[in-house]
This record gives C-alpha cells, sequence and structure tokens, in this order.
C-alpha cells in the first residue's frame, strides 16, 4: 500500500537544480550512445524475423520536476534505430527516464510513432548496476495503450526492460515485449538487446546551466 502526505500540493524547498548530481541508479545512462550491434527478434507473416540494427540514443538531463511533494530528476530520451541496409529509422522512440529519491521509484515512459506509449516502473538504489522495469497493458499504474489498429492486430500484453551496466561504463540492454498476434495462439516474445557504447558526455540541465553562467557573470 502506498502512504502518500496529506499535503498533496507543498512542493519540497532547497531543491538541488543540479540534476546531473541527483540521477542516482539513472547516473550513468546521460550523455550520448551508439552501438551496431542490436539484435532484434520481431513478429512477420511467416513467424519470427531476427535481425541486427544500428541504434542511436541520446539521454538528456531535465531540470528537477515535482508534483507538489513528489520529487523527480530525470532524462529525457530519444533512440533512433535503422539497420545496415537501410537508413529510416524504423524504430524511433522518445520518453523519459525519471529517479524518485525519496522512494527509489524508477520510471520508464517510452512514445512510439505508430500510436503506442507505456509508463514502465521498478525500484532501484544509487550504485545499482541494474535496473529491472516493467508495464502491463490494463495496469493504471504502469501500463500500456496502443491505438486500436495494434489492439486489435499486436495486441501488447506486457513490456520488461532490464538495462546493465558495465565495468568498462557501456551498458547494455535487453526488452521483452509480448504481443498477441492476431490469429495466433501463443503470444509471440518480440526480443531487442544491445550494448550501447559512450559517443559524447552529458551537458548540465537547462537550470543549472543558466545558474553556472549566472555565477561567472
Ligand atoms: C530496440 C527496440 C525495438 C526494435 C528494433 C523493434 C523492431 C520492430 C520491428 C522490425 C517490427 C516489425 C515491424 C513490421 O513488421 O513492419 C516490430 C513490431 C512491433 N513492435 Fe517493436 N521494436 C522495438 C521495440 C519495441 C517496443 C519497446 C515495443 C512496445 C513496448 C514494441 C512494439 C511492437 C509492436 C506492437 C509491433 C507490431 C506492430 C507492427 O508490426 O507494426 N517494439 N518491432
Amino acid at each position: 500500500m502506498d502512504t502518500f502526505p496529506d499535503d498533496i500540493f507543498t512542493e519540497p524547498e532547497d531543491v538541488d537544480p543540479d540534476t546531473l548530481a541527483n540521477l542516482g541508479p539513472l547516473a550513468r545512462l546521460a550523455g550520448e550512445w551508439r552501438s551496431a550491434d542490436g539484435v532484434d527478434v520481431n513478429p512477420k507473416a511467416d513467424g519470427p524475423e531476427r535481425r541486427s540494427y544500428i541504434e542511436r540514443a541520446r539521454f538528456e538531463p531535465i531540470d528537477p520536476q515535482a508534483n507538489g511533494p513528489q520529487l523527480f530528476y530525470g532524462l529525457r530520451y530519444h533512440i533512433a534505430i535503422n539497420t545496415p541496409e537501410e537508413d529510416i529509422a524504423f524504430h524511433d522512440q522518445v520518453g523519459h527516464w525519471l529517479w524518485e529519491p525519496a522512494t527509489g521509484l524508477v520510471l520508464q515512459t517510452l512514445s512510439i510513432p505508430r500510436g503506442q506509449v507505456a509508463l514502465a516502473a521498478g525500484q532501484a538504489a544509487p550504485g545499482d548496476d541494474r535496473l529491472a522495469l516493467s508495464a502491463e497493458r490494463g495496469s493504471t499504474g504502469n501500463g500500456i495503450c496502443s491505438t486500436a489498429f495494434l489492439e486489435h492486430a499486436f495486441r501488447t500484453d506486457s513490456y520488461r526492460i532490464e538495462i546493465i551496466f558495465n565495468p568498462d561504463g557501456s551498458w547494455s540492454y535487453i526488452t521483452d515485449t509480448v504481443l498477441t498476434v492476431h490469429g495466433r495462439d501463443t503470444p509471440f516474445a518480440h526480443r531487442d538487446q544491445n550494448s550501447l557504447k559512450r559517443i559524447e558526455g552529458p551537458k548540465p540541465n537547462p537550470l543549472a546551466a543558466i545558474l553556472a553562467k549566472r555565477k561567472v557573470g
């Protein structure tokens, strides 16, 4: 059972404006990443298709965000995926990763421009080498919402992401998306995995950059 305060309006005071210093277990995601080693298993009419992909991912610190007393630090991300043969970004994904220091809550929002959004949730602590978040169709707290065609043809029942931070500074992920494909008896395991290497470090969040500039000026 969640225990929320009676006062749902008062926002926290003395919030540290430096997001990079307060990202907890998300700190190692900040920056820009690339890899050509992605592997995707996706549903095609003739059965599962497996193909490799090239991924670029950017995670930018955002200013601290408060829902009344609830305080989040986070990153806005954009992932674009193509294949060695095709330049088109056939998988494009945006959203946020959020961390609530007070409770250890970690959230990932994701939006895929084919009419699908999800909110995945998990728990973690600063310094954790592993993150695991999940979303279930029908849940209001960590759910999945799809356009009517996807709901009919490729119903997305669950989504899970596991991230491992590697000792060399790279990180690896596996996403498991379970689809009920129209006319098929068994659920389809749509799996994606990759290991990303840093190509650029993170920049400070906008508020931290403004305050730093003011100090110098
Ligand atoms: C690295 C990440 C991902 C890659 C590379 C990827 C790739 C693909 C590909 C190639 C297809 C087949 C598209 C087609 O037949 O035209 C597909 C289908 C699908 N994917 Fe993904 N996917 C990824 C992540 C996800 C995630 C995170 C979700 C949902 C949470 C998702 C949901 C779906 C659905 C519902 C379909 C079936 C609809 C369709 O075929 O248009 N995918 N994916």
